[in-house]
């Protein structure tokens, strides 16, 4: 009886914790495609049967009927963000100088940070008494948020936007083999792996490394403990994460080494193909010559471009002989028949329909990811942030170009031949569907695995045994500085003490000679 009684107990507990868990996650960022990633992760917890307590700038729509969400919306850091919007424009971020825009961007991120946890709602759930099995959030310049996880004394799950790169390796202790992993502002150069772009490589991770540790993180460390003065110092929760979610896939980056405890989920944020409104259907099935789609993402405003730019852009696409679908965020007056305008597109759902030929993107990673998904050639007009590599990526896979915005050469004549290019040879389609067809080849959805591994990390309490040691080694021990110094001391002294042996034996007997053969001359 009693035997049983425990049993009772033991298996209650056991299907309890399988069933629900308490996950709080905090997506800070004002970022339109930050938030997206995070809330269809969110969804997805959802679906599985969870109970979500979200902190986040926007209010979630279309809420799963499964699981349980409590949204904390933080709407203030969304207007704050609009209202930064409305005064810089993001067409010219690439302006600035790089320090100012280093400036610019932590102080950025440590104010919305800082900002998230002295919101009057957040600090109210800091004062109440829930309880969490698990903490996710971003991983992206937000160090001090890790806070939380000490705070809730539960394991922490980050999740990054990108591949493996230099602001979550080091979390975890992933290798960067900087010979050939590139750093996330410098393009894919794995094709050409040059003494000076291993060079230029080696600069950018070793800047990136001195700029997180003497200024980023210390920043990040000051609110941090201001909002939470019993945390210990930001460099012990900097490397305390059970997992990183990744949001890459071998499809969509290059191969690179990862750690067990970083797993692969890249466009887990995809969902199926829906059906189009009726009026776009009928535009996409009608065109016969096919349809160009331009969309410069959910930041970028196209009307933010200088108008000098738009008309440029306009009269190279009214000459093509395809439709051309632009997400436009107003009226373009004289626009040419083949060119419509809307000022919202359900872009996965466009980029699912045959008709669609070419898609002219900014470049940003989702977009990037759903033209692979759906096997779709690109042409990237990169702004700023990693929109560059990501345009780099998709030339070094063949299946787009690349003409950057700053580029000087944007010209309707340069414009026009990459168009035509990407359109005539077929080389890119084909490419874009070997893409899509790696994309697809995986034992579970991206969204299954996602799910399984945080239920993973609940299910054996942090999951400690996947944590590599070299994750808290110092970087001379990591790199083994010290035992190849010694090393190195130890081969030198032999060889001086062989030398000096050498030398003393030697010079003895010359000496000798020398000595012998002055007195036969003196005799
Ligand atoms: C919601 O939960 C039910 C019962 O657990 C399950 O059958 C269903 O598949 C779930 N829905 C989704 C969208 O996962
Ligand atoms: C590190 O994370 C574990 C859970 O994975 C937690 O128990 C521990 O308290 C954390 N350490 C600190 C210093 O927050
Ligand atoms: C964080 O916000 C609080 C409250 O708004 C403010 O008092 C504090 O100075 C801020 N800290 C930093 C480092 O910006
Ligand atoms: C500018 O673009 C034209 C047309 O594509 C090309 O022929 C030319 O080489 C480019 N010039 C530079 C400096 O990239």
């Amino acid at each position: 009886m009693q035997l049983n009684l425990t049993f009772l107990v033991f298996a209650a507990i056991l299907i309890n914790s399988s069933q629900c868990l308490r996950i709080l996650t905090v997506f800070f960022s004002p970022g339109m495609s930050h938030y997206i990633l995070g809330s269809k992760l969110v969804k997805g917890l959802l679906n599985a049967g969870h109970e979500v307590t979200m902190i986040s700038p926007f209010e979630m729509k279309d809420v799963p009927k499964n699981g349980t969400l409590k949204d904390i919306v933080l709407t203030e850091l969304s207007e704050q963000f609009q209202n930064s919007r409305t005064t810089n424009n993001m067409f010219n971020i690439g302006d600035q100088g790089l320090i100012d825009m280093i400036k610019m961007m932590t102080k950025m991120f440590v104010d919305y940070s800082n900002n998230t946890i002295h919101h009057p709602k957040v600090q109210k759930l800091l004062k109440s008494n829930q309880k969490f099995d698990l903490v996710i959030q971003e991983q992206f310049n937000n160090d001090g948020l890790k806070a939380f996880a000490h705070f809730y004394n539960c394991p922490l799950i980050t999740l990054s936007s990108m591949g493996p790169n230099a602001w979550v390796n080091p979390t975890v202790g992933n290798p960067q083999p900087v010979s050939y992993a590139p750093h996330l502002l410098l393009g894919d150069f794995s094709k050409d792996l040059s003494f000076i772009n291993r060079a230029k490589n080696l600069f950018m991770f070793f800047a990136d490394y001195l700029l997180t540790t003497l200024y980023v993180l210390p920043s990040h460390e000051e609110y941090m403990l201001q909002a939470f003065p019993n945390s210990p110092p930001i460099s012990e929760l900097y490397t305390n994460v059970s997992l990183v979610l990744l949001n890459s896939h071998t499809s969509i980056y290059p191969a690179l080494p990862i750690v067990p405890n970083m797993v692969e989920i890249g466009g887990y944020f995809i969902d199926p193909p829906k059906k189009l409104p009726k009026e776009l259907q009928e535009y996409l099935d009608n065109a016969k010559d096919g349809v160009v789609y331009f969309s410069m993402g959910s930041n970028l405003r196209s009307k933010d471009m200088a108008s000098e730019r738009k008309q440029l852009i306009v009269n190279v696409l009214g000459k093509l002989k395809e439709k051309v679908l632009w997400k436009f965020e107003e009226d373009l007056p004289g626009t040419p028949a083949n060119i419509m305008i809307q000022t919202w597109l359900p872009q996965q759902d466009v980029l699912a329909h045959p008709s669609i030929k070419l898609f002219i993107t900014h470049g940003g990673l989702l977009s990037t990811t759903e033209t692979i998904y759906h096997g779709v050639p690109v042409l990237a007009i990169p702004v700023f942030g990693d929109q560059d590599s990501n345009a780099d990526r998709a030339v070094a896979s063949g299946f787009g170009l690349k003409l950057s915005y700053n580029d000087p050469n944007f010209t309707e004549q340069s414009l026009a031949e990459k168009i035509n290019e990407l359109l005539r040879n077929p080389k890119y389609k084909e490419n874009a569907k070997l893409r899509s067809n790696l994309f697809h080849d995986r034992p579970m959805t991206p969204m299954e695995t996602a799910v399984y591994w945080v239920e993973y990390v609940a299910r054996h309490r942090g999951a400690p045994h996947l944590s590599v040691a070299g994750k808290n080694l110092p970087w001379y021990k990591y790199f083994m500085v010290d035992v190849l110094g010694a090393i190195l001391l130890i081969v030198l002294s032999v060889l001086w003490f062989i030398t000096f042996v050498f030398e003393k034996v030697f010079f003895r007997n010359r000496e000798q000679q020398r000595k012998r053969s002055k007195k036969q001359k003196t005799n």
